[in-house]
């Protein structure tokens, strides 16, 4: 009895440290999620990060609840095999149908990027939010729940963008076909007033240009991305599991061949993507 004792005394603050120094597992169902893993390099330079891109399946914005989830959990799985400190869902999608299960799965903190988004909608604007995702994300409503349960009198107003997506990743961003599609999709929530704009996807911090252009300059754009970042300093603050010296390296996996993700990954990371392995899961 003694020696257990001994050893938990011993060896707990040892675990913790060690716990410190773990990477944070971050995925996607492909390229999007690099934008949640620019903002966490930008907030946390000195974590360590592990990405996995479900490239073999993307997208998840235009799939089943039922096969998000399933995805999800076998993307968390991989991660979690990788000894990550805790979970990041960088897809708006897998964070709108999959997060009960992957909390109750999982026994690590899981963080998806639509609660700090919502969070970071209702701090600011007169309630009147307007909010943009894959259909998937749309269909569930979960965005409007949360931000419900926050703000119970909000008003919100919510738009399916599917083709978003295929522009980000043609580098469209700046096309004029881009501001054209954003005048279409948005237009019902310019004509139901609203004063914020939640970017529900992952890819859509690239088109803020087009976006801005369209809605004005009085209209509120929250990245959930950015929101998500702070979040998760937050939560390793007060879990005292920050990284306590500079590990600062990312390695990155995708389920697919890489050449694609590499090539048009940069875009979304900001920076050039040094190595990616292909990995097999599920
Ligand atoms: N990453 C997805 C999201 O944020 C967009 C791409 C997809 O449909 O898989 O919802």
């Amino acid at each position: 009895m003694g020696r257990l004792l001994v050893s938990f005394v011993v060896c707990v603050p040892e675990r913790f440290d060690f716990m410190k120094q773990q990477a944070i597992g971050v995925f996607d169902s492909g390229v999007g999620g690099l934008t949640v893993c620019r903002e966490l390099i930008r907030s946390l330079p000195k974590e360590q990060l592990i990405y996995l891109g479900d490239t073999a399946r993307v997208p998840y914005g235009t799939k089943s609840p039922a096969t998000v989830t399933q995805y999800a959990l076998e993307a968390a799985e991989f991660l979690c095999q990788q000894g990550v400190k805790l979970l990041v869902v960088a897809c708006n999608t897998a964070s709108a149908v999959a997060l009960p299960k992957l909390r109750e799965t999982f026994k690590l903190p899981v963080i998806g990027v639509l609660e700090p988004g919502a969070r970071a909608a209702i701090a600011s604007g007169d309630g009147r939010i307007g909010v943009v995702g894959t259909e998937g994300t749309i269909n569930s409503g979960s965005y409007e729940r949360a931000l419900r349960s926050i703000a119970p009198e909000a008003a919100v107003f919510s738009a399916a963008c599917p083709l978003f997506v295929p522009l980000a990743e043609e580098g469209w961003a700046a096309h004029r076909v881009a501001r054209q599609i954003a005048g279409e999709y948005l237009a019902p929530l310019l004509a139901a007033r609203i004063d914020t704009l939640v970017l529900g996807c992952t890819h859509y911090p690239l088109l803020q240009d087009a976006i801005r252009a369209v809605v004005g300059a009085e209209v509120r754009l929250v990245d959930s991305a950015a929101a998500t970042a702070i979040e998760v300093a937050d939560l390793l603050e007060e879990a005292d599991l920050s990284a306590d010296r500079l590990l600062g390296a990312q390695r990155f996996f995708v389920t697919d061949v890489p050449t694609r993700f590499k090539r048009i990954g940069a875009g979304f990371l900001g920076a050039e993507l040094q190595s990616v392995e292909q990995v097999h899961i599920g």
